[in-house]
């Protein structure tokens, strides 16, 4: 038997119970639209959206700018780093998400803004970062302690939808959201540890990948859903991987599949049904030119009706794919030793 249908090895091998997290995910991105921001955010419809973020706090601004650049004219650009772009200036609205409330580069995006007079929201679950917020008179959403920042991505999206519909831009429409949340509900019960791999796509999809290192394509939408399997796969099972996004790595990346390593890698493609007719047929095409090449090939397709639904869809079932990756390679899918070291290092000197 593998381990995955194991309920003993899974109990040893994740410790912190990540697998609880992960199953209870849709009721995290249910209870995520109930909250709001305290005081409320009183801001003009702003010109630009930047949301300031790290890691798996960045994460949800990348779904919501995949997302809302079909369905709004306004642009939601995601800042991975310190300060802010030039463009964030008084029109614009900035969106500081941190869960723990103390990344370094989040926090001074914050205070540029407030330094700017750009109107910010904080996103986080405490720390520095609702200090600020408590301290500036800004505004904030609270979110509940206790996850991972990766595992909080519920809580690090659905607040910022009623936060922008609040002034004036209306990125998914209820119903969408909606039928994001029960497909979400009905996807964790064919994915939690007590369904069998053989009835299980992420755990059959863990164990297609086995040892081998996961390069995972999307296209135009789901190249972000690609990268953020990428991230959960390096934190959680703690292995490299590839991400890419179609048309552009028919460009550039296509060419390294002639390597001698590519036996050791096995391509997942990110699939949708809204995709292009043109996105359909490079799929095909990347799939009879690389799949030869590859140890293997995996297709997969994000789930529910609307886009929404389909883009979170396929973000959690990269969740799960990478927790059991986690399993199988031994490796406690929840602490990250490294990303921990890195912080406590770089930390400032606290004052005697
Ligand atoms: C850890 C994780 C990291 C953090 C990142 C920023 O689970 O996902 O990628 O998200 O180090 O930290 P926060 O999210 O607390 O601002």
């Amino acid at each position: 038997m593998t381990p995955l249908d194991d309920p003993a090895a899974l109990a040893r091998l994740d410790p912190h119970n990540a697998r609880r997290v992960l199953a209870e995910f849709p009721a995290q991105c249910r209870h995520a639209c109930t909250l709001t921001s305290v005081p409320p955010l009183r801001a003009p419809r702003p010109r630009a959206v930047v949301v300031a973020g790290m890691g798996g706090s960045a994460a949800g601004g990348d779904l919501l700018s995949v997302y809302a650049a079909e369905s709004v004219d306004v642009p939601i650009l995601v800042h991975r780093g310190y300060g802010l772009p030039a463009l964030a200036g008084p029109h614009s609205l900035v969106i500081a998400a941190s869960y723990s409330g103390e990344t370094a580069e989040v926090l001074s995006a914050f205070d540029v803004a407030v330094a700017r007079n750009v109107p910010v929201v904080a996103v986080t679950a405490g720390g520095a970062l609702a200090e600020r917020a408590e301290a500036t008179g800004r505004p904030r959403v609270t979110l509940p302690g206790g996850l991972m920042p990766r595992m909080a991505l519920g809580y690090l999206f659905f607040p910022a939808l009623p936060l922008l519909a609040g002034c004036g831009i209306d990125v998914a429409p209820d119903g969408e959201v909606e039928e994001t949340l029960t497909t979400l509900e009905t996807l964790a019960g064919e994915l939690v540890p007590e369904r069998p791999a053989a009835q299980n796509e992420a755990k059959r999809l863990a164990l297609a990948i086995a040892d081998r290192l996961p390069a995972i394509y999307g296209g135009p939408a789901t190249g972000t859903v690609a990268y953020r399997w990428k991230t959960d796969v390096e934190e959680n099972a703690k292995t490299f991987a590839l991400a890419g996004a179609l048309p552009e790595m028919n460009h550039n990346e296509i060419e390294a599949w002639r390597s001698s390593g590519a036996k050791d890698m096995h391509v997942v493609l990110l699939r949708d049904r809204g995709e292009r007719p043109e996105i359909a047929r490079r799929f095909r095409v990347l799939h009879d030119l690389i799949g030869p090449a590859a140890g293997g090939v995996s297709e997969v397709w994000g789930r529910g009706e609307g886009r929404l639904a389909r883009l979170v869809s396929l973000t959690y079932l990269g969740q799960w794919t990478s927790y059991y990756l986690a399993v199988l390679r031994e490796r406690d899918p929840w602490s990250v030793p490294l990303l921990d070291e890195v912080k406590r290092r770089l930390r400032p000197p606290t004052s005697p």
